[in-house]
């Protein structure tokens, strides 16, 4: 059972107004170019905002990835860096941390989420393994992918239709993951992988009593289920909010809870750990363990600092535990929000309900006279600097890539925009500078044309590819 979404944080609140908890103690100033430098700026970058300089970007909104703002106890934390090569005290800080917030019991430090996502993956898959999963995320199904696998998404169909008020998009089908257990057989799945808050999906969560009967399902076929933690302190906010049972405990122990049905989990601490870098893989199994802390001398450094310096690990150990207050998260999801309650009463179309860290504008509806060859999200990215100096991301064909077996285009049914929101960064006028952007491109989009790519790189595309307008 679920409760109705509210929709605005007042309705959930009562009638006062949220706030976030902390002030300001240090600034770094901004600066908008002029209309004509931004025009050269977005021509010099490909119609790629991955390719613009910072510096010529007014608000961020790219990523919330590695782009938080780190809190006066984090940067205290900087200079208590073990710098020592081996051993460091930060890294059994670090361990202390994660063990007693998400109960794992071996930890793997890396340099980003990424670099964790590469080590699971060649422990675990060998050519020819099937991985189902809640929707691909880029870099987890390329690392999956050349390991040797193929990634299958087992998410419910809600999950694709944005317009869909489904309370839990994030979660797993689990006919559809029966299914694929029972065409493929369970000894060619090495795990399922599943992710807290769906990036792709639009930062949508996984329900407890989803990853329970998943649980279940993989215990049945003799599974294994490791969890993409990167944002699930989001994800424990909306269990709080929505799932009968958890509206009077803690974000901490619905993170803690829904750890417990998974065997392990990958992390960039670059987001919901309020840090710049870092990353980790946590597992439960000795033998997985072992294999990783193996591979990590290989491909990261050594297995008690993993590419982080001893700060960074310091910085992540007292981010984990900022991170998982309940006035932290409401906060974050309360600005979110915001931006997204000013967009909708504007009818502008965008994803529901509104994810954990961004919010996703649908450009197939924005744009419907622009075919989805053209790259309707890609346009609606570059047009938004264009406007304002807003900086957003292509969460559409772009990234989707190509298919591996045929090599065409996949067309993922969602195209959208992504606004992500970097945590304790910009503040409510800047969400409003925000919104009238969009709604201005809006206004626009009858006049606006698609873009053609002209330069395509083999992996990840998105980070690099180059387009041009089609006049
Ligand atoms: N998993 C998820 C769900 C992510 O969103 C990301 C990164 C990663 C794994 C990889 O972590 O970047 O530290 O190597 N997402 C960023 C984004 C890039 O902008 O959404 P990483």
């Amino acid at each position: 059972m679920t409760h109705a979404i509210p929709q605005t944080m007042g309705q959930q609140f009562g009638r006062r107004s949220w706030a976030e908890p902390w002030k300001i103690k240090m600034v770094e100033p901004l600066r908008m170019i002029s209309r004509a430098e931004r025009q050269r700026a977005m021509t010099e970058a490909g119609y790629n905002t991955f390719l613009l300089r910072s510096e010529d970007v007014y608000i961020d909104l790219l990523t919330d990835s590695g782009t938080s703002a780190m809190s006066d106890r984090q940067w205290a934390g900087m200079m208590l860096g073990d710098e020592a090569y081996a051993g460091s005290r930060n890294f059994y800080h670090l361990e202390e941390t994660v063990q007693k917030y998400y109960g794992y019991r071996y930890l793997v430090p890396t340099h980003q989420g990424r670099g964790a996502e590469h080590l699971i993956s060649k422990a675990l898959i060998k050519p020819g393994d099937t991985i189902p999963g809640n929707m691909y995320f880029t870099t987890t199904r390329l690392h999956q992918e050349l390991a040797g696998g193929t990634f299958v998404d087992v998410i419910i169909d809600e999950a694709h239709d944005p317009a869909n008020l489904h309370p839990f998009k994030g979660n797993v089908d689990l006919n559809k993951l029966e299914a694929l257990i029972k065409r493929v057989g369970a000894d060619k799945i090495p795990y399922v992988s599943l992710a807290g808050t769906v990036n792709m999906a639009g930062g949508q969560p996984v329900s407890m009593a989803n990853v329970r009967l998943l649980r279940e399902l993989c215990n049945h076929y003799g599974l294994r289920l490791y969890l993409d933690a990167t944002r699930m302190v989001e994800n424990a906010f909306f269990i709080q909010e929505r799932e009968a049972g958890y509206a009077d405990k803690p974000v901490a122990a619905i993170l803690k809870e829904f750890c417990s049905y998974t065997d392990g989990a990958w992390m960039s601490a670059k987001k919901d750990h309020l840090v710049n870098i870092g990353g980790w893989l946590a597992v439960n199994h000795e033998d997985v363990f072992e294999t990783a802390s193996n591979l990590v001398v290989v491909y990261e450094g050594l297995h008690t600092y993993g590419g982080m310096a001893g700060r960074d690990m310091e910085a992540v150990a007292i981010g984990i535990e900022e991170a998982v207050q309940d006035d932290h998260i409401r906060s974050r999801i309360g600005q979110v929000r915001y931006l997204g309650e000013l967009l909708t009463d504007w009818g502008i179309p965008i994803v529901q309900p509104m994810g954990g860290h961004a919010i996703f504008v649908d450009a197939k509806r924005f744009y419907p006279h622009i075919p989805q060859q053209q790259f309707p999200a890609q346009t609606l990215a570059a047009e938004l600097y264009l406007d304002s100096g807003i900086r957003a991301m292509e969460r559409g064909v772009v990234s989707a890539g190509r298919d591996p077996a045929t090599g065409d285009h996949r067309y993922p049914a969602l195209e959208l925009v992504r606004l992500t929101i970097p945590r304790r960064v910009y503040t409510q006028a800047h969400m409003d500078v925000t919104a009238e952007a969009v709604k201005a491109v809006y206004d626009a989009r009858e006049q606006t044309r698609g873009l053609r790519m002209v330069y395509e790189p083999k992996y990840l595309r998105f980070f690099q590819a180059r387009f041009e307008r089609i006049e």
